[in-house]
């Protein structure tokens, strides 16, 4: 899609909103405040694998055969996909090991992006991914979309590796409005997948009701 010409959806064909009920509830334990750093850190594992389930979706299956302990039949296999799982570092460390227990074969690329205190601008500093990323399917991770700014210059880095955007999903917890819409405006044709969208972002541009600092909570920092 030409970047300056207008979705007819308005962008919700490329957002899906993981709605199963294990889902919302989990992530209503995953809003408390009560909730410690453990059962957190769990609860996003969790959710990232549930989130990675609707994002392999579209993968291709081929037929082969299966001996069974009573016989031969046929059956399918994954046609080749290669994946790259790519966190946002702090937070989106707690996504991976969710997504690598559905995608053992994935290589793990990391960015660094910390949000500016003042401006809420991303400063990056950290990019290492795999070398043949181009090749791959990737799932960019980062459990908060709240202003879109870290997301968008993740998917910046990815693209000036030579991937092209329809090969590149971001997988959210949480995500504003204002965060969906910067990264479609940037991004047309990325794909985002999120347990809820959030009402708003206040004045620090934290995401209402949210679940407060995501990394934080993960690696019990303050
Ligand atoms: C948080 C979050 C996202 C970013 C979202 O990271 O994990 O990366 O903010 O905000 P944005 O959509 O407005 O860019 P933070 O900068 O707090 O770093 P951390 O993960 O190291 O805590
Ligand atoms: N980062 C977070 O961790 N939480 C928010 O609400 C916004 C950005």
């Amino acid at each position: 899609m030409d970047r300056n010409e207008p979705d007819p959806s308005g962008g919700l064909e490329r957002i899906t909103v993981i709605e199963h009920p294990m889902v919302q509830h989990k992530l209503t334990i995953l809003r408390n405040k009560d909730t410690g750093s453990k059962k957190f850190r769990e609860l996003i594992k969790e959710l990232a694998m549930f989130e990675a389930y609707e994002a392999t979706r579209h993968f291709q299956l081929e037929p082969t055969t299966v001996t069974t302990p009573l016989c031969e039949t046929s059956a399918y296999t994954l046609k080749g996909r290669k994946v790259a799982v790519v966190p946002i570092l702090r937070a989106g460390l707690g996504m991976v090991e969710g997504i690598l227990e559905l995608i053992p074969a994935a290589r793990v690329g990391h960015i660094g992006l910390y949000r500016d205190p003042e401006t809420h601008l991303p400063i990056e500093y950290y990019c290492k991914l795999p070398d043949d990323i181009d090749s791959r399917e990737v799932l960019i991770v980062d459990p908060m979309l709240a202003t879109g700014g870290s997301a968008a210059s993740a998917i910046d880095f990815i693209r000036a590796r030579g991937v092209s955007s329809e090969k590149i999903r971001l997988l959210v917890i949480l995500a504003a409005p204002e965060g969906i819409q910067a990264v479609f405006d940037a991004h047309p044709t990325v794909r985002i997948y999120t347990c809820a969208i959030d009402d708003h972002l206040d004045e620090h541009a934290y995401i209402v009701p949210g679940l407060g600092d995501a990394g934080d909570r993960i690696f019990g920092t303050r």
